[in-house]
């Protein structure tokens, strides 16, 4: 059985969730009217990844005698100037959320709630590898800057890192 603080703490990261797979559809969206089908692709992935995310809170604060709580969301940014921005805003984000599933993890240990503190780790391993593949994007896009080929060549290899990330899923069983 969840306490009413942790299934509040939970509720609070489902909605951030929810809130981070709008995010990365606007920036998919932004991306595909602006032709670049790669980077496209790889935010729609995200956001499903996201809504993944959201959904596994859901079930197991379910599963667990609480309540999910469907909440109304934030309007995500819809304009990003520069593709550098928008993967700078992707990896802030990230660490945000990094941020706040560590202090779900604190609040479960304060709680003796071990249950939800072993559930909880598949989102600490997730977050690190969000993280790395946020900045290993980030460095890519720096050594191209301003080059128009550059980043043509990085939409189309941008593809083969959505592959390797689904990969990666396969193997952890998510
Ligand atoms: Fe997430
Ligand atoms: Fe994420």
């Amino acid at each position: 059985m969840l306490s009413k603080s942790i299934e509040a703490a939970l509720n609070k990261q489902i909605r951030i969730e929810a809130e981070s797979s709008q995010v990365y559809l606007a920036m998919a969206v932004w991306a595909e009217v602006k032709g670049l089908e790669g980077i496209s692709n790889f935010m729609y992935d995200q956001s499903d990844e996201e809504r993944e995310h959201m959904l596994k809170l859901v079930k197991f604060v379910n599963e667990r005698g609480g309540h999910a709580h469907i909440s109304e969301l934030n309007a995500p940014n819809v304009e990003f100037n520069s593709f550098r921005k928008m993967f700078e805003k992707l990896l802030a984000h990230e660490i945000f959320v990094s941020e706040s599933i560590n202090e779900l993890v604190h609040i479960s240990l304060q709680e003796k709630d071990y249950a939800t503190h072993n559930f909880l780790q598949w989102y600490v391993a997730e977050q690190i590898e969000e993280e790395a593949v946020a900045r290993t994007i980030l460095d890519k896009i720096n050594m191209i800057g301003d080059d128009k080929g550059g980043l043509y060549l990085f939409d189309r290899d941008i593809q083969q890192l959505t592959v390797n990330s689904a990969a990666q899923d396969l193997n952890t069983g998510a």
